[in-house]
Formats: C-alpha cells, sequence, structure tokens
C-alpha cells in the first residue's frame, strides 16, 4: 500500500512539472517571446526591456552549442567594433580600487540604487589573488595574468577590450559584457585592467 501511494504521490508531481514545458513548447517562438514578457514586470531599473535580445545574442541563441566559424566571427568583429576605448588613450587605473571592483557582485538589481556604482564580481567565476580562496571557476583561472602575458600596449588593449566587452574575442562568452552593458564604467574598468596587469598587483605577485 505504502508503495501504491509513493507512486501516486510521485506521478502527480511529474505531472504538475512536467506540464509548463509542455505548454512552452507547443507556444511557437513569438508566442515564448510573448508568455516571458508577460510573466515578468519593470521593478526599479530591472526592466523588462533586458528580454530584448540585441543580434549578438539573438544569434547565441539561434546557435547555442555549436555555432559555425563565419557565426563565430561575425559576432567577434560586431561586439570588438563596439568597444569603446578611454579618450585619454590611458588603459591602467588603480589596481586597489580594481580588487574592490573584483570583489563586489552589487548592482543591477531591482534592489539596488541606480546610483550606485557596480561591482564586476570577478571572483565569481575567476581566481584573481592567492589571498582570495572564495571564487569561483566558470572562467578560467587570472592568477599571474600579468606576469604570463607581459604588459604591453597590445596586452592592455586586449585586457580593457576584453572586459568591455566578452564577446570582442570570444562569441557567445559566459562573461558579462561590462562595458557594452554599463555595468561598469570606463573609469571602473581601467582599475580592473590595472588589477589583471599592474606588476605590483596581488594578482602578479
Ligand atoms: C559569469 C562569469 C564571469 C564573470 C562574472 C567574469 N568573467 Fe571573465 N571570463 C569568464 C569566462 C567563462 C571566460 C572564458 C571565455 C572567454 O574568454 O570569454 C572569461 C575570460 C576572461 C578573460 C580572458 C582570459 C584570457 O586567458 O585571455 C579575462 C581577462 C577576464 N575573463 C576578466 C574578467 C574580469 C576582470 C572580470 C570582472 C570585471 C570577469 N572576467 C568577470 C566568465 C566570467
Amino acid at each position: 500500500m505504502k508503495k501504491l501511494h509513493f507512486a501516486t504521490l510521485f506521478a502527480g508531481i511529474s505531472v504538475a512539472l512536467i506540464a509548463p514545458g509542455a505548454i512552452a513548447q507547443k507556444a511557437a517562438p513569438s508566442n515564448a517571446d510573448a508568455v516571458m514578457k508577460a510573466s515578468f514586470k519593470d521593478r526599479g531599473q530591472a526592466k523588462v526591456d533586458r528580454l530584448d535580445q540585441d543580434e549578438t545574442q539573438r544569434l547565441c541563441s539561434q546557435y547555442p552549442e555549436k555555432r559555425p566559424k563565419d557565426v563565430a566571427n561575425k559576432i567577434e568583429k560586431l561586439n570588438l567594433a563596439l568597444v569603446k576605448y578611454p579618450s585619454d588613450g590611458k588603459l591602467l587605473g588603480d589596481w586597489k580600487e580594481g580588487e574592490k571592483i573584483a570583489q563586489s557582485g552589487v548592482g543591477k538589481q531591482f534592489s539596488d540604487n541606480p546610483a550606485n556604482p557596480s561591482g564586476g564580481n570577478c571572483y565569481a567565476c575567476h581566481q584573481l589573488s592567492k589571498e582570495e580562496i572564495s571564487f569561483g571557476n566558470i572562467g578560467p583561472s587570472l592568477y599571474n595574468f600579468g606576469k604570463l602575458r607581459g604588459n604591453t600596449e597590445a596586452i592592455q588593449k586586449y585586457t580593457y577590450g576584453k572586459i568591455y566587452n566578452a564577446q570582442a574575442y570570444s562569441a557567445c562568452s559566459n562573461m558579462p559584457r561590462f562595458g557594452h552593458n554599463s555595468i561598469l564604467t570606463a573609469e571602473q574598468i581601467k582599475h580592473v585592467t590595472a588589477l589583471l596587469l599592474d606588476p605590483n598587483s596581488p594578482v602578479n605577485k
């Protein structure tokens, strides 16, 4: 009897879990957008227009796994053209400020004050300094980044551009497009670039 009860209970749960998926599958792609939009609402700075895809996101959704080389090239070219380098030509800020930004995960949520600066949350995905032992590994370790790559003009430009718009160098990257999406300011990106490249930064110790 007990077994039967379990089985009945389980059947009930799986129906409940499967049903929403079945509905979504039946909806045509254009309807799926509408269904999604209808189930969210603007809250503070988190607006429903975050669901609107740009050309890059549309292409990445179209090819979620393997994408043809020409599509990847197109995405990277498009995003590289969108990188705005600072007008003063200086790409390195203060690594100490950069470390604070890398540590901070605040910003962009409905409950955050949009007047305050956002963090970069780099440690959520990367190892950076050796002292910080709490880090994620979705991205590669950046420990000794500057020591390994050097600090040439070309490396500075790559690092700033990568942080500004990760997809300029890696189509459909999971890394946020910090400058492109106005998560970090140019000044903040300079500080984080210094965190990665300054020989005195703990990243390079
Ligand atoms: C949500 C996860 C995530 C966050 C947050 C994130 N990254 Fe990344 N990052 C990645 C992934 C994944 C890669 C590897 C794929 C790629 O190159 O885009 C990467 C690659 C990089 C690279 C290129 C490494 C190389 O070998 O050339 C740099 C530099 C970098 N990240 C810096 C940063 C900095 C600085 C921050 C914070 C401002 C940051 N990342 C935040 C996921 C993340």
